[in-house]
């Protein structure tokens, strides 16, 4: 303990102040977990960018916690051979297979098809969860990417979140899925942040989606939403993915890069004042 307090005033020491000051206390983690109710509306997309923006001037892990469909390692490029899975092996740390990605971004990989952990029993899980805790002090921030749908092994994750991003599209079906998801958030975990983030194609829209999921959440959680972002509908996002480098490296002035950006710089802000916390009434 220590050790790493003087490891950690000395790091200060030589770091520039702005850094120095997005640094959070006593080396804590902040941990952002991103999620949705339906698959397929740019949760990853979210959490590999925003993580890469805070690797530019903080410690960030990116965890891919889609246990059913991992695909980060695809959206980074990264093929280690190490994943999520090895972690079930007591001798296995998370250290060792923890990959190095852009920025100096550490990664944890999902695994593709990897059965036995997406069907893994609780005691299981829960020892997996503790290893990843413990290592999340080591960053000043954390991006898990999680399953589409409120399954357990996804609650897992968002107990252990400080933020949770809930995706959707404006589509009314993706909205009612968000829903859903929320429902299931507030009733597991009623004091946790959680921010809806837009991906669509206009404020209008986004504007529209937030009202349209706060008349619900109003309704049947007895608390709506402040806030939200958006991250426009963008083809540069299929084009980054297709060459298997993240949009904030290569198309960095496309719209959806700098939403991404604003997003993160959004995470890099104390934002504990507007947090959006659901009560079930
Ligand atoms: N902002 C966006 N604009 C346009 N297409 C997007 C955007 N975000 C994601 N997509 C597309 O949606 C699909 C799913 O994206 P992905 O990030 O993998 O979502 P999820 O992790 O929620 O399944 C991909 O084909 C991707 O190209
Ligand atoms: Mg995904």
């Amino acid at each position: 303990m220590k050790d790493q307090a003087a490891k950690l005033r000395q790091m200060m020491g030589d770091m520039p102040a702005v850094v120095a000051h997005e640094m959070q206390p006593h080396g804590a983690a902040r941990v952002i977990a991103v999620t949705s109710g339906k698959g397929g509306v740019g949760k990853t997309t979210i959490a590999v960018n925003i993580a890469l923006v805070l690797a530019e001037t903080s410690r960030a892990l990116l965890v891919d916690g889609d246990l059913g469909l991992a695909n980060i390692d695809v959206m980074l490029g990264i093929d280690s051979g190490r994943h999520m899975g090895h972690l079930l092996l007591p001798s296995c740390s998370c250290a060792d297979v923890a990959a190095d990605g852009p920025n100096g971004l550490k990664v944890i990989s999902g695994g593709s098809g990897l059965r036995e952990l997406a069907e893994a029993g609780e005691e299981e899980r829960s020892a997996l969860i503790q290893k990843l805790s413990a290592y999340f002090r080591g960053f000043d921030y954390v991006v898990v990417d999680t399953s589409p749908g409120i399954g357990a092994g996804v609650l897992d994750f968002l107990h252990v979140a400080d933020e949770i991003l809930l995706v959707s599209t404006s589509e009314p079906t993706s909205v009612r899925d968000a829903y859903a998801a929320a429902k299931t958030i507030a009733r597991n975990m009623p004091n946790a942040s959680v921010m809806p983030v837009f991906t669509t194609s206009n404020q209008r829209q986004a504007r529209q989606a937030l009202e349209a999921l706060n008349q619900v959440t109003r309704r049947f959680i007895g608390s709506g939403f402040d806030n939200s972002h958006l991250i426009e509908a963008d083809p540069m996002v299929s084009r980054a993915i297709t060459e298997r480098s993240p949009l904030v490296r290569s198309y960095p002035r496309s719209p959806a890069a700098i939403c991404l950006r604003k997003l993160a710089n959004h995470i890099l802000a104390d934002r504990k004042k507007s947090a959006n916390v659901l009560a079930m009434a």
